[in-house]
């Protein structure tokens, strides 16, 4: 009789320790299988389990970091109120296919006397880089060493933080990492809003507001689409939108060129329109890609 071999299985084990991590990546490598990452600070969303879904479809194994990364917090963000429910976190996991979870208390992440950096220039100096200087430095230092403990095949990442997945693929190169980098597409709410863990400090009235975003973008990128060129004029069609909306603020608007991330004036390649807008106090980021 033939022995049916069934790789998945959907039991989740959640795990808190580095060596409990490692021990159960290191078992699932010796039986062969192939291990998926998708790295998050928890408080999952429709987002999140697309990128579950899809390191399921493409690993045997999927493992997921909730760990919300103090090294890429500011010192006045919202590290201290960001929202966590690991219970919650645990379900969507399960029910998306991850078979691990590593929840790490920072302590098990960051020894007291580390003195390590890591970052990757050029890519990190524009956008979000700008505003929020210590961020990228954070990220890639957690995801470098998210990467050292699971050592997945396949690491899976939201395009809507385009800076971050440009920056990750960059250090993956450089630091010759032997990752695969899967980037996403943005997973949006039924009125256009990108989703995020931060869409829950918005009230109702600003939630109303946040769709303005993606209005904006879709403006620009309909002038994009009858052949407007010059960046100034696609940055000016987003402002104007954003202007209407008397809760929103421009963090900044930017349209650069999507390999480089250095900014563009006539749009002849391949570019990525990116904002970051306050509503209220909650900084909101969305974007798109386009070619010429
Ligand atoms: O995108 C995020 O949620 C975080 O920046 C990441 C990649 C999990 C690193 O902490």
């Amino acid at each position: 009789m033939e022995t049916v071999v069934l790789k998945k299985h959907y039991n989740i084990k959640r795990v808190q320790r580095i060596t409990e991590a490692r021990n159960q990546i290191k078992k699932w490598k010796r039986e062969g299988f192939t291990i998926g990452l998708v790295p998050t600070m928890g408080f999952l969303h429709e987002g999140h389990e697309s990128l579950i879904k899809r390191a399921s479809e493409e690993n045997d194994k999927v493992g997921v970091s909730v760990f919300v990364n103090p090294t890429q917090f500011g010192k006045n963000e919202d590290l201290g109120s960001y929202p966590r429910d690991i219970k919650r976190d645990e379900i969507l996991c399960k029910q998306a296919g991850a078979n691990l979870i590593f929840n790490p208390e920072p302590s098990e992440m960051y020894y007291k006397d580390a003195s390590t950096v890591v970052n990757v220039g050029g890519l990190t100096e524009g956008l979000c880089g700008a505003k929020r200087p210590v961020h990228f430095g954070g990220v890639c230092l957690g995801v470098s060493k998210l990467f050292n403990i699971v050592t997945p095949d396949r690491a899976y990442f939201g395009e809507k933080d385009a800076q971050q997945l440009a920056v990750i693929k960059k250090m993956v190169k450089d630091l010759n990492f032997d990752i695969e980098i899967v980037g996403c597409p943005i997973v949006r709410e039924f009125d256009g809003l990108a989703k995020s863990s931060r869409n829950t400090y918005l009230s109702l009235e600003e939630r109303k507001a946040a769709c303005v975003l993606n209005k904006s973008l879709i403006l620009a990128r309909k002038a994009l689409n009858s052949g407007e060129r010059k960046a100034a004029r696609i940055k000016d069609i987003i402002s104007e939108k954003l202007g209407s909306e008397i809760l929103a603020k421009i963090d900044y608007i930017e349209v650069v060129d999507s390999l480089t991330l250095k900014p563009v004036e006539n749009i002849e390649s391949s570019i990525l329109v990116a904002i970051a807008v306050y509503i209220g106090e909650t900084r909101l980021i969305d974007n798109f890609t386009f070619k010429a």
